[in-house]
């Protein structure tokens, strides 16, 4: 087998905030509009396939259910099974604020995180995150209260998501505890952090990097283009399509393939609400996939080849 055909190392798992992670995990945005009684099938789907980072956000459910709504869901099933909160590495952010939309300043987040960890019926978050930077707070104000957050113990470790590369070690400067982790949006599809320098920091600074969208919200599963996409977007699929079935696997677990075979570390968050669906996403860790794969891949969504 020569270089380019061997298979690129997929890890299974791996170590955060001092605690085993599996690199695929779960996300909690689309839990509000389905019964709570469905909650638990979910987390235990995941739990099953090693996904114990759990994310969530204050603002989940807004829109439908209304604000808090995913927090208070997976909140009822903590406090019917409070091992639960032990079994998992808990995520949520703060800062989004409609019809604000968005307000980062010191009072603001703390109070955020304060409800966040009254719906979760828990002491504290393993990871809290300002959900998307907000213009009108100065990065001297969040850091006032992401520091303020880890010293009360309502959170274990800070992190940002939908942050520049600037924009994070301007936070930085402010912030004496490290930013231990971001969250862009990152699927096949959406390449755009592998180019800005967003992935690229989170290694420098060991960094996690959570994908959200891995799927590019199911468009890379279904085949049908997210609005508005180029129409490059089915040559995209095919490439996926010829790798899905080398492997005699599915879209998806190519797809969340692609970015667990990233050098970066990349967690993808999966967001499916079928427990089926979260089981077979297990999958991605048995594909082969090799660099001209992975290299077809992001030239087919980029629409060009590399130079
Ligand atoms: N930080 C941020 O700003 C931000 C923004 C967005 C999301 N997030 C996080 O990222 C998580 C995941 O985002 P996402 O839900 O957009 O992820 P995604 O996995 O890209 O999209 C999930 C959607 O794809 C569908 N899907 C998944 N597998 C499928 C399959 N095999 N066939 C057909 N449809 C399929 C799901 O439908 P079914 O449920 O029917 O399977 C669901 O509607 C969220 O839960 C949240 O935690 C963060």
């Amino acid at each position: 087998m020569t270089p380019d055909q061997s298979p690129l190392a997929i890890d299974r798992q791996d170590t955060f905030l001092g605690r085993e992670i599996g690199r695929l995990s779960y996300g909690c945005w689309r839990l509000p509009g389905a019964p709570q009684a469905e909650v638990a099938a979910k987390i235990d789907a995941a739990l099953e396939i090693g996904a114990n980072l759990i994310d969530t956000a204050a603002v989940y459910g807004f829109g439908g259910d209304g604000f808090g709504a995913a927090e208070a869901m997976l909140g009822k099933l903590i406090a019917e099974r409070q091992s639960l909160r032990d079994d998992i590495v808990l995520v949520t952010k703060g800062g989004i604020t409609p019809p604000l939309p968005y307000n980062s300043s010191a009072e603001h987040l703390i109070a955020s995180c304060e409800a966040s960890l009254q719906r979760l019926n828990c002491d504290h978050v393993d990871l809290f995150l300002v959900h998307r930077p907000d213009n009108l707070t100065g990065h001297a104000a969040v850091a006032e209260a992401l520091g303020e957050l880890v010293r009360s113990g309502k959170a274990r470790a800070v992190g940002v998501s939908n942050y520049t590369l600037e924009q994070t070690r301007a936070l930085q400067h402010f912030l004496d505890e490290p930013i231990v982790a971001t969250q862009p949006e990152i699927s096949a599809w959406c390449t755009e952090t592998l180019f800005n320098g967003v992935l690229d920091h989170a290694q420098s600074a060991s960094m996690l990097p959570m994908a959200w969208s891995p799927l590019a919200g199911g468009s890379l599963a279904t085949g049908i283009a997210p609005g508005g996409s180029p129409d490059r977007f089915p040559d995209l699929i095919a490439v996926i399509d010829r790798i899905a079935g080398d492997n005699n696997s599915t879209r998806d677990c190519v797809a969340l393939a692609w970015l667990l075979a990233h050098p970066a570390g990349i967690v993808p968050i999966l967001g499916t609400q079928s427990p089926e669906r979260i089981r077979a996403a297990a999958g991605a860790f048995d594909i082969n996939m090799n660099r001209r794969d992975w290299y077809d891949i992001l030239e087919a969504s980029l629409g060009e080849r590399m130079p």
